[in-house]
């Protein structure tokens, strides 16, 4: 029978401090700044709940949901899925991502935010998979560079589990 293998990359210790240091980071940037933090589901909702807890400013929150086609039918091609509450027209706007792979989903959110008239974009991602990207994005902010590795929990999924588990963990199958 076929089993999914876990090996633990980040523990919840480890996660807990770089999430720190990226939220103060992020409050020292921001200082005297109108915060609008848009997290991206679902990937990006444990990532987003605790990063913005560290963050010592006043801020305001609001969510977006995308699907990339993930075929060669439409590459970069994003489908917005859940759009934001309310403008954005002269807000400035940190995007929480779980994971940098490829680059297009976060590329067509930046094109789309910047339409709209964003005072400033800056994004931050907890995970960046720099060999698989095949756009020239970056994020301003990360917590882990990792290898091409596929990676599950904190937010992370495959097939909709282990978004639950409190670690990051390389996931392998035999
Ligand atoms: P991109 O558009 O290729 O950068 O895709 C980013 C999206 O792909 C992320 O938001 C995740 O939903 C998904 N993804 C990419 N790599 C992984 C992984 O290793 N584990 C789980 N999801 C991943
Ligand atoms: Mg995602």
């Amino acid at each position: 029978m076929k089993k999914d293998n876990l090996e633990v990359l980040f523990d919840e210790e480890a996660i807990a401090k770089r999430v720190d240091a990226l939220a103060k980071e992020i409050t020292m940037d921001y200082q005297g700044k109108d915060l609008l933090v848009i997290a991206i589901l679902k990937g990006s909702f444990i990532f987003a709940a605790d990063l913005v807890r560290q963050i010592d400013l006043p801020l305001e929150m609001d969510f977006m949901a995308a699907k990339s086609y993930g075929d060669n039918t439409h590459p970069g091609e994003v489908r917005i899925v859940k759009d934001l509450d309310k403008p954005i027209e002269g807000r400035h706007i940190l995007i929480v991502e779980d994971i940098l792979d490829t680059g297009q989903t976060l590329n067509a959110l930046y094109k789309l935010l910047n339409v709209r008239g964003a005072a400033s974009i800056r994004t931050c991602t907890f995970l960046d998979k720099p060999a698989r990207r095949n756009t020239d994005f970056y994020a301003d902010y990360k917590g882990y560079e990792i290898p091409d590795y596929f990676v599950v929990g904190y937010g992370l999924d495959y097939s909709e589990k282990y978004r639950n588990l409190p670690y990051v963990a390389k996931l392998s199958f035999e």
